[in-house]
């Protein structure tokens, strides 16, 4: 017999989402006789399914009985906005209701000010504006000099306040003494500054140092950069920000031929004593300007972030420091990002499985570069969000902090999925629940049954399908169920309206699709808030 009825491939297109509904009718009467037949069965009916459709059903292996593997960090998807947007800071709209939504929809969150143009700028609280540059214009490339004042510091404070976001600040660690030690006096000066503001953050000392020789034709060396942070901690304690955390060393080149990145780390991270909270890196899968609509799908893009994971904890020995890591500064690629790509829904597949794996590798933080400016913006010059956007929200809608794992038989090719705990605000009255999301990068359908939820036949058991598609990879527009996600006229989110399946039934993941698919049961007692 099969159970799986009213599967016809001509269902299966972007078009008719709504209709991929399969219908299950596993009778409850046949439940205990199921029960102890579960895996053979499902090995027949996939074997079975299998041979009729010549398609493959992935079966995955979920242990209800396990405990979470990681905790990320409730922050863990944050954002950055680049310093260089600092320069001209009448066009950045920070005091805009529009914008401020936008990144209201994503607290809790970091939102971090850096990048190259921190080691650029200079604090005056007195200074007049005096703005450069071109309106939205985000030049990485430009290191000159520049200055903001009080007024600028409050403005991006309030921001960060009223989105209800944690803001991090990158301080210039370029301003240094004739002997060539950091001079911390302007670092002084905002930082006291900020207190005598009520101000409540945490802190950065550079940007990318291990690369400062080819940026700024100067080096600061691990060991300097190391004592230049303790001091900065001193000096934040001292100032009232004991308890404000000041990470680093934001390096750059993690993974490369001849692992710069993690040199500089391990050798910064052995002088720092303790310094840092959190072991910050940065990292891009491609170069924006010569990266194609293949290298956006190529599972080899993929596969290079844990291979840059893997080689960051083994070089810097980070196991045995008892510290995390956070993605500081992270987008699918460098230069702004790519043209037509960065900023359209193909995008969405790399930002997920990179959200999925650092969380299932225990990085504690990913900061997406970036909020706004550039292609990877997640937020458009005309304020509208890109596809980015909207996988982040969904994201922060249904997936916690708590990472649990998921045995699949093809993880790393191209069907890519990750369970966590579902939040307890997405949960409807249930006392738990899991979240499985992931992605299917193929030309072809994905078929997928979950074993380990055919013991729950006799428990109450929904499961709830988000699908994420567009109808072209290079579209600002994504799909939900088949409708486009808009925002509703007042700025809320509107409601996402799931697909509902039974425990038994096949789910189909689209060519090029998003998966966010929440079950809720009280099977996984880890789970329980
Ligand atoms: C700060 O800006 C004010 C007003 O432009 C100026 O008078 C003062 O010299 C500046 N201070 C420093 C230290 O540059
Ligand atoms: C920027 O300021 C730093 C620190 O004062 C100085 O060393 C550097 O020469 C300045 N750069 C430019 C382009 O003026
Ligand atoms: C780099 O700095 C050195 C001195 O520190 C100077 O002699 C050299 O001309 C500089 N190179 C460039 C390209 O500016
Ligand atoms: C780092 O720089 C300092 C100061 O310039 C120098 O004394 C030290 O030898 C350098 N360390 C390394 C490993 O190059
Ligand atoms: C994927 O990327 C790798 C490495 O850049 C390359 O060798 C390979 O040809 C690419 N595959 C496709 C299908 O583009
Ligand atoms: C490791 O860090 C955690 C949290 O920072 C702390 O509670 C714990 O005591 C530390 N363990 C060791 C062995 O240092
Ligand atoms: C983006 O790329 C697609 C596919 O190549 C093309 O149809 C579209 O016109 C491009 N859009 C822009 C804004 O360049
Ligand atoms: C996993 O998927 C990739 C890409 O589709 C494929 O090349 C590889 O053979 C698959 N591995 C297994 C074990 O099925």
């Amino acid at each position: 017999m099969n159970y799986f009825v009213g599967y016809q491939r001509s269902k299966y297109q972007y078009q008719n989402l709504s209709d991929i509904r399969t219908h299950t009718t596993l009778r409850s009467v046949l439940g205990v006789v199921i029960l102890g037949l579960s895996l053979t069965l499902l090995v027949f009916t996939a074997w079975h399914f299998n041979k009729e459709q010549e398609d493959n059903v992935c079966v995955l292996y979920f242990n209800s009985r396990q405990s979470p593997i990681h905790v990320t960090s409730k922050k863990f998807l944050s954002f950055g906005l680049d310093s260089s947007l600092l320069r001209n800071m009448q066009h950045l709209p920070v005091f805009v209701e529009r914008f401020i939504d936008l990144a209201r929809h994503l607290s809790p969150a970091y939102v971090r000010l850096g990048g190259t143009s921190a080691d650029c700028l200079y604090f005056n609280k007195t200074a007049l504006g005096i703005y450069e540059g071109i309106a939205g214009s985000l030049n990485s490339n430009d290191i000159t000099n520049f200055t903001i004042n009080g007024g600028d510091l409050i403005r991006l404070y309030r921001f960060a306040t009223k989105a209800r976001l944690r803001m991090i600040f990158d301080l210039n660690v370029l301003l240094r003494n004739p002997d060539g030690s950091w001079d911390d006096g302007n670092a002084q000066d905002i930082i006291r500054f900020a207190k005598e503001h009520g101000m409540d953050l945490d802190w950065q000392l550079g940007n990318e140092p291990n690369s400062f020789h080819y940026v700024f034709n100067y080096t600061v060396n691990a060991t300097e950069l190391a004592r230049d942070y303790r001091r900065l901690r001193r000096l934040l304690d001292k100032a009232g920000y004991s308890r404000s955390l000041l990470v680093g060393p934001e390096v750059n080149h993690v993974g490369d031929e001849n692992h710069k990145g993690e040199w500089y780390a391990k050798e910064f991270l052995d002088a720092s004593r303790n310094s840092v909270d959190y072991v910050t890196w940065h990292q891009y899968y491609l170069n924006g300007h010569i990266a194609s609509l293949e290298d956006f799908l190529n599972v080899t893009t993929f596969d290079y972030l844990p291979s840059q994971i893997k080689s960051m904890i083994e070089i810097t020995g980070l196991r045995d420091r008892n510290k995390s890591m956070w993605l500081s500064e992270t987008s699918s690629a460098y230069g702004g990002g790519a043209a037509n790509l960065s900023d359209t829904f193909v995008a969405g597949f790399l930002w997920l499985d990179k959200l999925g794996y650092s969380a299932s590798a225990g990085l504690n933080v990913v900061t997406r570069q970036s909020f706004f400016g550039g292609y990877y913006a997640l937020v458009g010059p005309d304020l509208e969000p890109n596809p980015d956007w909207w996988v982040s929200v969904i994201y922060k809608r249904f997936v916690s902090e708590k990472v649990l794992t998921l045995v699949t038989p093809n993880n790393s090719g191209k069907l890519r999925l990750y369970v966590h705990c579902t939040p307890k605000a997405a949960l409807m009255g249930h006392p738990s629940g899991v979240t499985i999301y992931g992605m299917n990068i193929d030309s072809i359908p994905a078929h997928i049954l979950i074993d380990g939820l055919l013991s729950m036949q006799d428990r109450p058991v929904q499961i709830f399908v988000y699908l994420l598609t567009s109808d072209q990879l290079q579209s600002r527009e994504i799909k939900m169920n088949g409708e486009t996600l808009k925002l509703c006229q007042n700025g809320d989110l509107p409601p996402f309206r799931p697909i509902v399946v039974e425990p038994m039934q096949i789910i189909t993941l689209p060519p090029y699709s998003m998966l966010f698919m929440v079950v809720q049961a009280d099977l996984v007692p880890s789970c329980l808030p």
